[in-house]
Protein backbone atom coordinates (compact mmCIF):
# COMPACT_ATOMS: atom_id res chain seq x y z
CA UNK A 1 0.00 0.00 0.00
CA UNK A 2 2.26 2.72 0.73
CA UNK A 3 4.19 4.57 -1.93
CA UNK A 4 7.62 4.55 -0.87
CA UNK A 5 8.95 7.57 0.84
CA UNK A 6 10.72 9.72 -1.97
CA UNK A 7 14.72 9.74 -1.31
CA UNK A 8 14.92 13.41 -2.65
CA UNK A 9 12.80 14.62 0.03
CA UNK A 10 14.86 15.41 2.98
CA UNK A 11 13.44 17.81 4.78
CA UNK A 12 9.90 19.67 5.51
CA UNK A 13 10.78 22.58 3.47
CA UNK A 14 11.88 20.29 0.76
CA UNK A 15 8.38 18.81 1.09
CA UNK A 16 6.73 22.20 0.92
CA UNK A 17 9.07 23.30 -1.87
CA UNK A 18 7.89 20.27 -3.51
CA UNK A 19 3.85 20.22 -3.14
CA UNK A 20 3.87 23.80 -3.99
CA UNK A 21 4.88 23.00 -7.43
CA UNK A 22 2.84 19.81 -7.95
CA UNK A 23 0.31 19.27 -10.52
CA UNK A 24 -0.86 15.89 -10.21
CA UNK A 25 -4.05 16.59 -9.90
CA UNK A 26 -6.26 19.82 -10.73
CA UNK A 27 -6.22 21.07 -7.26
CA UNK A 28 -2.70 22.23 -7.03
CA UNK A 29 -3.88 24.81 -10.03
CA UNK A 30 -6.49 26.16 -7.97
CA UNK A 31 -5.26 26.73 -4.32
CA UNK A 32 -3.21 29.80 -3.14
CA UNK A 33 -0.49 27.44 -2.20
CA UNK A 34 0.52 24.28 -0.61
CA UNK A 35 -0.21 23.48 2.98
CA UNK A 36 2.45 20.92 4.79
CA UNK A 37 1.84 19.55 8.32
CA UNK A 38 3.41 21.63 11.39
CA UNK A 39 4.56 20.67 15.20
CA UNK A 40 6.82 18.31 16.97
CA UNK A 41 9.32 16.09 14.90
CA UNK A 42 9.72 12.38 16.23
CA UNK A 43 6.33 13.12 18.04
CA UNK A 44 4.25 10.58 19.81
CA UNK A 45 1.36 11.56 17.72
CA UNK A 46 0.49 12.55 14.26
CA UNK A 47 -2.59 13.93 13.31
CA UNK A 48 -4.02 13.66 9.89
CA UNK A 49 -7.03 15.60 8.72
CA UNK A 50 -8.37 16.28 5.12
CA UNK A 51 -6.86 18.74 3.35
CA UNK A 52 -6.41 22.90 4.04
CA UNK A 53 -9.50 25.01 4.30
CA UNK A 54 -9.89 28.51 3.67
CA UNK A 55 -7.81 29.75 5.87
CA UNK A 56 -4.89 27.42 6.40
CA UNK A 57 -4.91 27.71 2.17
CA UNK A 58 -4.17 31.73 3.11
CA UNK A 59 -2.35 31.16 5.73
CA UNK A 60 -0.24 28.26 4.60
CA UNK A 61 -0.32 26.50 7.71
CA UNK A 62 -2.88 23.77 8.35
CA UNK A 63 -6.12 23.68 11.50
CA UNK A 64 -5.55 27.39 12.03
CA UNK A 65 -9.24 27.78 11.03
CA UNK A 66 -12.65 26.92 12.94
CA UNK A 67 -11.72 23.16 12.49
CA UNK A 68 -8.42 23.85 13.74
CA UNK A 69 -9.93 25.81 17.42
CA UNK A 70 -12.09 22.53 17.86
CA UNK A 71 -9.50 20.29 17.23
CA UNK A 72 -7.13 22.57 19.46
CA UNK A 73 -10.43 22.28 22.26
CA UNK A 74 -10.95 18.84 21.91
CA UNK A 75 -6.89 17.68 22.48
CA UNK A 76 -7.01 19.81 25.91
CA UNK A 77 -10.44 17.92 27.00
CA UNK A 78 -8.59 14.52 26.06
CA UNK A 79 -5.35 15.88 28.06
CA UNK A 80 -2.70 15.91 24.58
CA UNK A 81 -0.49 18.18 24.77
CA UNK A 82 -0.83 19.65 20.95
CA UNK A 83 3.02 21.14 21.09
CA UNK A 84 4.09 17.47 21.41
CA UNK A 85 2.35 16.09 18.10
CA UNK A 86 2.56 16.77 14.57
CA UNK A 87 -0.81 18.01 12.53
CA UNK A 88 -0.87 17.72 9.06
CA UNK A 89 -3.51 16.77 6.01
CA UNK A 90 -3.86 13.27 3.41
CA UNK A 91 -4.32 16.15 0.99
CA UNK A 92 -2.26 19.11 0.89
CA UNK A 93 -3.68 21.95 -1.73
CA UNK A 94 -7.58 23.53 -0.90
CA UNK A 95 -10.07 22.13 -3.22
CA UNK A 96 -12.88 24.74 -3.74
CA UNK A 97 -15.85 25.68 -5.29
CA UNK A 98 -16.09 29.97 -5.91
CA UNK A 99 -20.05 31.16 -4.67
CA UNK A 100 -19.90 34.52 -5.74
CA UNK A 101 -16.61 35.75 -3.71
CA UNK A 102 -17.03 32.69 -1.13
CA UNK A 103 -14.36 30.01 -1.25
CA UNK A 104 -16.91 26.69 -0.59
CA UNK A 105 -14.83 23.59 0.79
CA UNK A 106 -15.15 20.34 -1.71
CA UNK A 107 -14.13 17.31 -0.40
CA UNK A 108 -11.11 15.76 -2.77
CA UNK A 109 -12.11 12.80 -4.96
CA UNK A 110 -10.54 9.44 -4.56
CA UNK A 111 -8.26 9.87 -7.26
CA UNK A 112 -7.17 12.96 -5.73
CA UNK A 113 -6.32 11.79 -1.94
CA UNK A 114 -4.18 9.11 -4.20
CA UNK A 115 -2.10 11.60 -6.29
CA UNK A 116 -1.55 13.47 -2.93
CA UNK A 117 -0.53 10.25 -0.99
CA UNK A 118 2.87 9.82 -1.70
CA UNK A 119 3.40 13.32 -0.21
CA UNK A 120 1.80 12.31 2.75
CA UNK A 121 4.03 9.10 3.48
CA UNK A 122 6.90 11.46 2.64
CA UNK A 123 6.10 13.70 5.12
CA UNK A 124 5.60 10.31 7.65
CA UNK A 125 8.73 9.26 7.10
CA UNK A 126 10.01 12.31 8.05
CA UNK A 127 8.32 13.29 10.83
CA UNK A 128 8.72 9.80 12.69
CA UNK A 129 5.76 9.34 14.52
CA UNK A 130 5.10 6.77 16.92
CA UNK A 131 1.51 6.33 16.23
CA UNK A 132 -1.38 8.32 13.97
CA UNK A 133 -4.92 9.69 14.18
CA UNK A 134 -6.90 9.75 11.07
CA UNK A 135 -9.47 12.57 11.67
CA UNK A 136 -12.08 11.82 9.56
CA UNK A 137 -12.27 9.33 6.04
CA UNK A 138 -10.08 10.94 4.10
CA UNK A 139 -7.65 10.28 6.12
CA UNK A 140 -8.19 7.14 7.20
CA UNK A 141 -8.60 6.11 3.63
CA UNK A 142 -4.81 7.91 2.56
CA UNK A 143 -3.41 6.89 5.92
CA UNK A 144 -4.75 2.82 6.07
CA UNK A 145 -5.06 2.23 1.85
CA UNK A 146 -8.71 1.62 1.58
CA UNK A 147 -12.21 2.54 2.08
CA UNK A 148 -12.74 2.74 6.33
CA UNK A 149 -16.21 3.30 7.79
CA UNK A 150 -15.41 5.62 10.19
CA UNK A 151 -18.17 5.66 12.54
CA UNK A 152 -17.58 2.02 12.71
CA UNK A 153 -14.18 1.93 13.73
CA UNK A 154 -14.29 5.53 15.04
CA UNK A 155 -11.92 5.19 18.77
CA UNK A 156 -10.20 2.31 17.30
CA UNK A 157 -6.52 1.64 16.55
CA UNK A 158 -6.10 -0.39 13.07
CA UNK A 159 -2.53 -0.86 12.12
CA UNK A 160 -0.74 0.04 8.95
CA UNK A 161 1.47 -2.91 7.37
CA UNK A 162 4.57 -0.77 8.54
CA UNK A 163 3.02 -1.09 11.42
CA UNK A 164 2.01 2.09 12.57
CA UNK A 165 -1.09 2.15 14.53
CA UNK A 166 -3.61 4.36 13.35
CA UNK A 167 -6.38 5.87 16.05
CA UNK A 168 -9.61 6.00 13.71
CA UNK A 169 -12.07 9.31 14.76
CA UNK A 170 -14.37 11.89 12.96
CA UNK A 171 -13.40 15.00 11.25
CA UNK A 172 -13.68 18.17 13.19
CA UNK A 173 -15.61 19.79 10.95
CA UNK A 174 -18.29 17.36 11.02
CA UNK A 175 -19.05 18.07 14.45
CA UNK A 176 -19.17 21.93 13.47
CA UNK A 177 -22.15 20.58 11.37
CA UNK A 178 -24.13 19.26 13.69
CA UNK A 179 -27.12 20.32 15.20
CA UNK A 180 -26.90 22.38 18.24
CA UNK A 181 -28.65 20.34 20.80
CA UNK A 182 -26.53 17.31 20.03
CA UNK A 183 -23.46 19.54 19.37
CA UNK A 184 -22.02 18.81 23.19
CA UNK A 185 -22.75 15.30 23.31
CA UNK A 186 -20.53 15.07 19.44
CA UNK A 187 -17.89 16.89 20.75
CA UNK A 188 -17.80 15.02 24.36
CA UNK A 189 -17.57 11.49 21.71
CA UNK A 190 -14.87 12.94 19.70
CA UNK A 191 -13.08 13.61 22.93
CA UNK A 192 -13.25 10.01 23.70
CA UNK A 193 -12.24 9.13 20.71
CA UNK A 194 -8.82 10.79 21.10
CA UNK A 195 -8.38 9.86 24.67
CA UNK A 196 -7.54 6.28 23.25
CA UNK A 197 -4.19 8.29 22.61
CA UNK A 198 -3.87 10.02 25.90
CA UNK A 199 -1.92 6.74 27.22
CA UNK A 200 1.31 7.44 24.99
CA UNK A 201 1.81 10.41 26.80
CA UNK A 202 1.71 9.45 30.34
N1 LIG B 1 -9.67 20.84 7.83
C1 LIG B 1 -8.66 19.97 7.60
O1 LIG B 1 -8.87 18.79 7.32
N2 LIG B 1 -7.44 20.42 7.67
C2 LIG B 1 -7.12 21.67 7.96
O2 LIG B 1 -5.94 21.99 7.99
C3 LIG B 1 -8.20 22.54 8.22
C4 LIG B 1 -9.45 22.12 8.13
Amino acid sequence: MPDRPDPRILSLDQLKAATMACRECPIGEIATQSVIGEGKLKPKLMLVGEQPGDQEDLQGRPFVGPAGKLLARALEAAEIPRPQTFVSNAVKHFKFELRGKRRIHKSPAVREIAACHHWLEDEIALVKPAALVALGATAARSLLGRAVPVMANRGQWLPRPDGLEVLVTLHPSALLRVDPEVREAAFEAFVADLRQAQRLFR
